[in-house]
């Protein structure tokens, strides 16, 4: 595509539209920085369960709750195996507890 197009087509997504696909992106480029894939997958059970299936059992609600699981750690939620506290900014960890629960979106509209 030439570039000319290209830009008008970024152009032309609305400023929110831009936010969504700009957090999204980075937000999973953040968590893949952080070394959680070392633990979490996104399908699959590795050490910790899967992306998918924490933002399965968690909603917006849960998000302090989350937000403490990242930054202090956690256990006994999902097994035998506790997660260490992570370091990660308190800004970040909330980045990535909403990213989490957008996966749920993308679980329900079968794209995934
Ligand atoms: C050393 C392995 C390891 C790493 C690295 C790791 N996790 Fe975990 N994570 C786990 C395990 C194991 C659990 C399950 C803990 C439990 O049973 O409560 C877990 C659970 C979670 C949960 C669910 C917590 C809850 O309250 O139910 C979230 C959210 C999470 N991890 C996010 C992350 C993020 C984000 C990162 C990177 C910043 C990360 N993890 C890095 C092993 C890891």
């Amino acid at each position: 595509m030439p570039l000319l197009l290209i830009l008008v087509v970024i152009f032309t997504l609305s400023c929110e539209e831009r936010e969504k696909v700009k957090v999204k992106v980075d937000v999973k480029e953040l968590v893949g920085r952080r070394g959680c894939p070392f633990c979490h997958d996104m399908k699959r059970k590795l050490l910790g369960p899967s992306f998918y299936e924490i933002s399965k059992r968690y909603s917006e609600k849960d998000r302090d709750k989350i937000v403490e699981s990242i930054l202090k750690g956690s256990k006994n939620k999902w097994g035998d195996v506790p997660m260490p506290p992570q370091k990660v900014s308190k800004e970040e960890a909330e980045l990535i507890a909403e990213w989490i629960f957008n996966l749920k979106r993308e679980l329900s509209e079968g794209k995934k």
